[in-house]
C-alpha cells in the first residue's frame, strides 16, 4: 500500500510533504516521489529507492511552493523505478494515486489511440490522462475528477493538482483510506493519519465515492454525481505510534483486520463471472498455459507452506493433476522429478527466502516453468520467475504473517479455477458457481473477526498453558497446522498442529487436563470425522475449543468452548477458520506480554539458509 500526502496553505510545502513520507516510511515503499505549485507552475522531483535519495534529488534540483502532493510507492503495475513513481503528469494535471485500477488496459489503448502518450507503465496514469481530456473539454478540475473518475472500475485514494486552478487540491476515495486533515487557514489530505498528527488533530474520513476540494480556508464534499455530501470532524487524540498502527496495539492485529480489504485488493479485475473465467497478470489464455503441464510442483516455507497445502487440494481438484508440495528447505536437496512438463509454484510474501529461491532456481535449471505468488514487486523470486501473480495485500509489517497468508489462498484458488478451465476439467457453470462464492469471501472474513472480544475474553484463561494441540482434517488440516505455527511464533507456547486421523497414531499420549486441544470443526464432508476425533480428545480431559459453523449446535455441544465461524461452501472454509486462530494466538501472546511484531528470534524475510 503506497502513502499520499498533500498540503495547501500559506507556507512552502516540501518540507511538510517529506516530513508526512518520513512518517509513512514504516510500511514499506519502494519509490517516492513529490510535486509543488512553484507559482509558475508544477514542478516534480521523484526518485526510485528511500526517501534519503529523494531528499538527495530535491538538494540537486530544488522545488518549493504550496499547495503540495506527496507520495510513497509500493509497486503494483509496473516495477519500481523513478519512471513508475508518483506523481504523474498529463497536460497541467498531477495526480498521486493509492489503489488499483481494473480497466487500465481498456483505458490506455483508448486514450493512446487519441495520440495521448504514456511516460510510465503504471495504471495512474490513467487517471491523470483522464482528467486532462476533461479539462480540454472545459471542465473545473473537481468535475473533471468526478467525470474521469465515473470511467475508471477498481479502487483509489487520489490527490490531483492542476496548473489550471493551482488554488486547490482535489482528492477522493473509492475502497482506499483516504482522510483530510484540518488546520487554520491550511488543510490537509493523507492516506494515513500519521502523516500530518502532528499538524492537526481534526479529521475528516473520506467514505467510498466521495470527492473533496480544498482551499487553504475550506473544504468541500461531494460525491461523483457533484451533490453535496458531509462527513463528520473527529478529533484523534491517538499518539504518533498509535496512530501508525490505525489505532490497534499491534502492527499484527491490524494485518489482521486488514484481511477482508487485502483479499478483495487480490480478487479485484482478476474474475470474469460473466464467463466462468479467471485473468491472471500476464498469463497467456487458460487452455494455452496449461497445454503441456503434467504435474504440479508447489514450493515454500513457514506460512506460505501452509497456503500451499491448501492450494494442493484446490488444484488437484480442478485440474485432476497430481500436484506435490515440498517444504522448499527439503525440495532443493533431494534431486526431485522435474521436467519442462512441470509447473512449479513458488510461494513467498517476501520474495526473498533463500531456500524458495534456490528450490525454484533448481527447477528451473532442469526446465520447468516457474509461477510465483509473491507480495512484494520485483523482488527476487519474480525476477526469478516465469510469470508471477502478486498477492495484493499491501506492506505487511508484522513478522508474523496473516494478510499475506489469506491474499495467497486467494490466489492459489484463482490459480485452481484457472487451472480447471485450462485442462477442461471444470465446466464453466461450475466456474462461475465458485467465482460467485469466492467474491463473497471478504464478507464472511469480516464477519469471522466479529468474535474478536469473546477469543480476547478466552484467551486470557489460556495464557499460561505449556502446550496446544490443534487439530483439523481434509483443507483444515493445513489450517491447524497455521494456528499452531501462530501460537509458537508470538506466545512462544509449544502448539502442535495436527491430522485429527493421525491424533490416535501419537499426540493423543500427550492429551491431559493441561492440554488445551482446538479443533477445526466446521459442516464439511469429513464433519463427523472430526467429531469423533473430539470425543477421543475429551475423554483424555482435555479442554476442547472448537471452531463451529455458525447455529451449529451439535459441534458446539461437544467443545467446552465453541467459535462460531460463517458459513461458506466447503472448499473456501480455509479464509474463515484461519482468522479466530491468528486471533487466538494474538491474545494469548498479548496475555503472556510478548513481542508480537518481533517475536524473538524470528525474522520476517529469511535470506539466509
Ligand atoms: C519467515 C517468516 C514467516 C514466513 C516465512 C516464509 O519465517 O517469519 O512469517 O511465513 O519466513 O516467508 P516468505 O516471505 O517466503 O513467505
Amino acid at each position: 500500500m503506497c502513502g499520499i500526502i498533500g498540503f495547501i496553505g500559506d507556507r512552502p510545502c516540501s518540507e511538510i510533504l517529506l516530513g508526512g513520507l518520513q512518517r509513512l516510511e514504516y510500511r514499506g515503499y519502494d519509490s517516492a516521489g513529490v510535486a509543488v505549485w512553484d507559482g509558475a507552475q508544477i514542478a516534480i522531483v521523484r526518485a526510485e529507492g528511500k526517501l534519503s535519495n529523494l531528499v538527495r534529488a530535491l538538494v540537486q534540483n530544488p522545488i518549493d511552493g504550496d499547495p503540495g502532493i506527496g507520495h510513497t510507492r509500493w509497486a503494483t503495475h509496473g516495477r519500481p523505478s523513478e519512471q513508475n513513481a508518483h506523481p504523474h503528469k498529463a497536460g497541467p494535471v498531477v495526480v498521486v494515486h493509492n489503489g488499483i485500477i481494473e480497466n487500465h488496459l481498456a483505458l490506455r489503448a483508448e486514450l493512446e489511440a487519441q495520440g495521448r502518450l504514456f511516460a510510465s507503465e503504471t495504471d495512474t496514469e490513467i487517471i491523470s490522462h483522464l482528467i486532462h481530456q476533461e479539462i480540454e473539454r472545459g471542465a473545473t478540475l473537481a468535475e473533471a475528477v468526478r467525470r474521469a473518475l465515473k470511467r475508471v472500475v477498481g479502487s483509489w485514494a487520489i490527490a490531483v493538482l492542476s496548473e489550471t486552478e493551482p488554488d486547490r487540491i482535489v482528492a477522493a476515495r473509492m475502497a482506499s483510506p483516504l482522510v483530510v486533515g484540518l488546520g487554520e487557514g491550511e488543510n490537509f489530505v493523507a492516506s494515513d493519519i500519521p502523516a500530518v498528527l502532528h499538524h492537526t488533530r481534526r479529521f475528516m474520513f473520506l467514505e467510498d465515492g466521495d470527492v473533496a476540494e480544498l482551499t487553504k480556508t475550506d473544504v468541500r464534499l461531494t460525491n461523483l454525481d457533484g451533490a453535496h455530501v458531509e462527513r463528520p470532524i473527529r478529533n484523534i487524540d491517538w499518539s504518533p505510534t498509535m496512530a501508525e498502527k490505525g489505532g490497534y496495539k499491534h502492527f499484527m492485529l491490524k494485518e489482521i483486520h486488514e484481511q477482508p480489504r487485502a483479499v478483495t485488493d487480490t480478487l479485484r479485475g482478476r474474475i470474469s463471472l460473466e464467463q466462468g473465467r479467471v485473468i491472471l497478470d500476464g498469463l497467456s489464455d487458460e487452455a494455452e498455459y496449461w497445454k503441456s503441464i503434467s504435474r504440479v510442483v508447489i514450493v515454500a516455507c513457514g506460512t506460505s507452506w501452509h497456503a500451499a497445502l491448501v492450494g494442493k487440494f484446490w488444484i488437484e481438484a480442478t485440474t485432476r493433476l497430481p500436484v506435490e508440495v515440498d517444504l522448499a528447505s527439503e525440495y532443493r536437496y533431494r534431486n526431485p522429478v522435474i521436467d519442462a512438463s512441470s509447473l512449479v509454484v513458488a510461494i513467498s510474501q517476501s520474495g526473498e527466502t533463500a531456500d524458495t529461491l534456490a528450490a525454484a532456481a533448481d527447477a528451473k535449471r532442469h526446465g520447468a516453468r516457474i509461477l510465483a505468488i509473491c507480495n512484494v514487486v520485483e523482488s527476487s523470486l519474480p525476477r526469478l520467475a516465469h510469470h508471477t501473480v502478486y498477492t495484493h495485500a499491501g506492506p505487511e509489517i508484522g513478522v508474523a504473517s496473516t494478510k499475506a497468508f489469506v491474499t495467497q489462498l486467494a490466489v492459489l484458488y484463482l490459480l485452481s479455477i484457472y487451472g480447471g478451465r485450462g485442462t477442461g476439467r471444470l465446466s464453466e457453470a461450475e466456474a462461475k458457481r465458485k467465482l460467485a462464492e469466492l467474491v463473497k469471501l471478504p464478507t464472511a472474513i469480516g464477519q469471522a473477526l466479529r468474535q474478536r472480544n469473546r477469543i480476547r475474553r478466552m484467551a486470557e484463561r489460556f495464557h499460561k498453558v505449556a502446550d496446544f494441540l490443534f487439530i483439523g482434517r481434509w483443507l483444515n488440516y493445513p489450517i491447524a497446522l497455521e494456528g499452531a505455527l501462530k501460537m509458537k511464533e508470538i506466545s512462544y507456547i509449544h502448539a502442535e498442529g495436527y491430522p485429527a486421523g493421525e491424533m490416535k497414531h501419537g499426540p493423543i499420549a500427550l492429551i491431559d487436563e493441561n492440554m488445551p486441544v482446538v479443533a477445526i470443526a466446521t459442516r464439511n464432508h469429513v464433519y463427523d470425522k472430526i467429531l469423533s476425533n473430539i470425543q477421543e480428545a475429551k475423554a483424555r480431559r482435555c479442554t476442547v475449543i472448537a471452531l463451529v459453523t455458525e447455529g451449529d449446535e451439535e459441534a458446539a455441544n461437544h467443545a467446552e468452548i465453541a467459535i462460531p465461524v460463517p458459513p461458506v461452501p466447503e472448499d473456501l472454509e480455509p479464509l474463515v477458520t484461519v482468522v479466530p486462530l491468528q486471533l487466538l494466538a494474538y491474545y494469548v501472546a498479548d496475555y503472556k506480554g510478548t513481542d508480537i511484531d518481533q517475536p524473538r528470534n524470528l525474522a520476517k524475510s529469511v535470506t539466509v539458509e
